[in-house]
């Protein structure tokens, strides 16, 4: 098995539970020795193994002993104990296991670990090295990441374009064809909710749940402003009603809010500076922003974003809703760009380069270890 390919199976394995981890990261982590896997694991949730030590004990469950093999983790190894942690820690078992080569994708950025996981490593004469696949392992931790240095949840924008730089108009309403909005669906299982404003509400009746067959079921969460939200929604009276939260400021709408989710309905004051921990404070780690234009545009101009994820149809609508980023105060070119064909369609995806995600969590640590 080759380096990339050991970090490509830990990082499926963390994809696993991407989304229903949280307060936690999603990790993977395979075992291997003598090039072939002796135990896989992935961390679940909060309370139970975390990826390494589920891997360790489906190695010996398997009838491997560990001594000699070589670990690839999504994230670097905790080493720390006590104050909530339910989990002993990994790089001390694998020290104790006698393993003795760790790749690990990215560094911890609790304060707590940030590189001293692999520090620990290294001390104990474990090889150590950070990668391969950096980028993947930055994104299955970027909530974590959000929580522990922003105090908010991650946050992604999405919305689907013409090439006229519209997001509604035209005799459709949609602007992507039906590979795109099964892709958005996706992206949707990803996070733990979907959000709309009020705009969306009223012009969409949109039910935002995930219909490509996953598991997958995000709250809803709407944007109140200051004009009554239609009571008759999908959101309010569907199936999944129970999943929806709203969003609005103390007064009518918050009432009538009250009325229609009862305590999911939350008091905000409209600042960018008490909506992250308002929201952490509720459960809510993976946001998906979907829209429209004005509730884009307030995330774009308070900073407050991590990705965005873009879909553009070949196709000029000529009039309509013009999309989000006309109102930025200043240019900002995305980091860690993807472009891919989604149908006839385009899905351009990046980075916030001010996204503690991408900031460079812990690289000081680097140094200590050997690259890849
Ligand atoms: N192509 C796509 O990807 C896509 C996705 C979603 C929507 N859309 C289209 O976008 C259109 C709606 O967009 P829109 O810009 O009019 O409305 P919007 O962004 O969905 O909602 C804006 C409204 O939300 C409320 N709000 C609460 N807090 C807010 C905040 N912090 N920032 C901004 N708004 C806040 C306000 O409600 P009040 O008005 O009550 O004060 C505001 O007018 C529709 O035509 C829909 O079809 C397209």
């Amino acid at each position: 098995m080759t380096i990339a390919a050991g970090m490509d199976r830990a990082l499926s394995l963390a994809r696993l539970h991407l989304g229903r981890t949280a307060p936690n990261p999603a990790v993977g982590a395979v075992l291997v020795k003598d090039g072939r896997v002796i135990g896989e694991g992935s961390h679940a949730g909060p309370g139970l193994p975390h990826a390494e030590a589920a891997a360790l004990d489906d190695a010996r469950a398997r009838g491997f002993d560990p001594r000699g093999s070589t670990l690839f983790v999504t994230l670097e190894p905790c080493c720390h104990e006590g104050s909530g942690k339910r989990t002993p820690p990994c790089a001390q078992r694998l020290i104790r296991e006698g393993v003795t080569e760790v790749y690990a994708a990215v560094p911890d950025p609790n304060p707590r670990v940030r590189g001293r996981g692999m520090s620990l490593l290294a001390e104990a004469g474990v090889r150590v090295h950070w990668g391969p696949h950096s980028d993947e392992g930055r994104e299955l931790i970027a909530d974590f990441a959000a929580w522990v240095e922003e105090t908010r949840p991650l946050f992604t924008l999405k919305w689907a374009q013409s090439l006229d730089a519209r997001i509604a108009g035209g005799a459709s309403r949609w602007i992507t064809g039906e590979d795109a909005r099964l892709k958005a669906h996706e992206l949707r299982a990803g996070h733990d909710t979907v959000a709309v404003g009020a705009g969306t509400l009223r012009a969409d009746n949109p039910r935002l749940t995930v219909r490509d067959g996953s598991a997958a079921r995000p709250r809803r969460l709407v944007f109140a402003g200051a004009t009554p939200l239609p009571e008759m929604a999908d959101l309010f009276n569907d199936d999944d009603r129970a999943l929806t939260w709203v969003l609005a400021r103390r007064g009518s709408v918050l009432e009538q809010s009250r009325r229609l989710v009862g305590a999911q309905a939350l008091e905000w004051n409209g600042e960018a500076a008490t909506l992250g921990p308002l929201l952490l404070e509720a459960g809510f780690r993976r946001v998906l922003v979907e829209g429209g234009t004005k509730l884009i545009d307030w995330f774009l101009n308070a900073g407050l974003w991590d990705r965005a994820a873009v879909f553009v149809a070949p196709r000029l609508l000529g009039s309509g809703v013009a999309g989000p980023g006309a109102a930025l105060a200043s240019p900002l070119d995305l980091m860690s760009v993807r472009t891919s064909s989604v149908g006839v369609d385009a899905l351009i995806e990046g980075w916030n380069p001010r996204s503690p995600a991408v900031r460079g969590v812990g690289v000081e640590s680097e140094a200590v270890c050997s690259p890849v």
